[in-house]
């Protein structure tokens, strides 16, 4: 079972203290690879993470590669589009010649996932493919990437690289495209963000010693093979 690091932070340096730590992570890579793949969860807690990367100047971003943890099936000048917010973002490393390359959340979503899992399978390296770094957020159900409870997208040992998850439209949420369970867990580093009371009692789902991953696919990092670092804010972390 996954080893949890996990790290309970005052709000006012958990930005600072998690951009950090992904910098440093490239940083380590880079000493190793010639390119370090980073896979970038949407929503709206990662944001200001994203931010704070974009003003970083000491890293040669030239050499580093983003990619979507997921992405919802809307275009990317919609603003629900997690493309739109990390484009903004990362613009500066961009412009430094950094890469993105996001989902492309229209049109056939099924090719759409296959076209990525290709586009992935031809720039990572490994067997199978491996993210040298990897950010996920939780939902307040205890999602993570786009697997949701009760829709079948956690893992088959044989499952893709990447899938499409279909529209729940009573619940408001369109349709997704998500790396799948497998590719997240073939990471060489994990982090996990979460902030806000909200997100509590997802957490202690996750980390509960018993539970299923169908009713709380976060817990799918539970099978992870090396340490999951995950950082919290006070009011997040309180049920930690
Ligand atoms: C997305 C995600 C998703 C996110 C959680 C938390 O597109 O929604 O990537 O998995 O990490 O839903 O979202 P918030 O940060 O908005 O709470």
């Amino acid at each position: 079972m996954a080893n949890f690091d996990v790290r309970v932070l005052d709000p006012g340096v958990i930005v600072e203290t998690v951009t950090t730590h992904i910098v440093g992570s490239i940083d380590e890579r880079l000493d190793n690879a010639s390119i370090c793949n980073v896979a970038l969860s949407g929503g709206t807690t990662p944001k200001a993470v994203y931010e704070a990367l974009g003003r970083n100047t000491t890293t040669e971003w030239s050499r580093v590669v983003f990619w979507e943890v997921d992405e919802r099936a809307v275009p990317e000048d919609s603003p629900r589009s997690n493309a739109q917010m990390i484009r903004k973002a990362l613009t500066p490393l961009l412009d430094q010649g950094a890469k993105f390359y996001p989902f492309f959340g229209e049109g056939d979503l099924d090719a759409a996932a296959e076209g990525y899992a290709e586009l992935l399978e031809g720039a990572l390296v490994g067997t199978p493919p491996r993210f040298d770094v990897v950010l996920l957020g939780i939902g307040d159900d205890g999602h993570t990437a786009s697997l949701f409870p009760g829709d079948g997208t956690i893992a088959l040992a044989d499952e893709p690289m990447t899938r499409a998850v279909p529209a729940v439209p009573a619940q408001g949420r369109e349709a997704r495209l998500t790396l799948s369970a497998t590719t997240i867990l073939a990471a060489r580093e994990l982090l996990l963000l979460a902030t806000g009371a909200s997100k509590a009692p997802a957490l202690a789902r996750l980390f509960a010693d018993e539970g299923r991953e169908e009713e709380t696919p976060s817990r799918l990092l539970r099978r992870a093979r090396g340490p999951v670092v995950v950082y919290l804010d006070v009011a997040a972390g309180g049920r930690a």
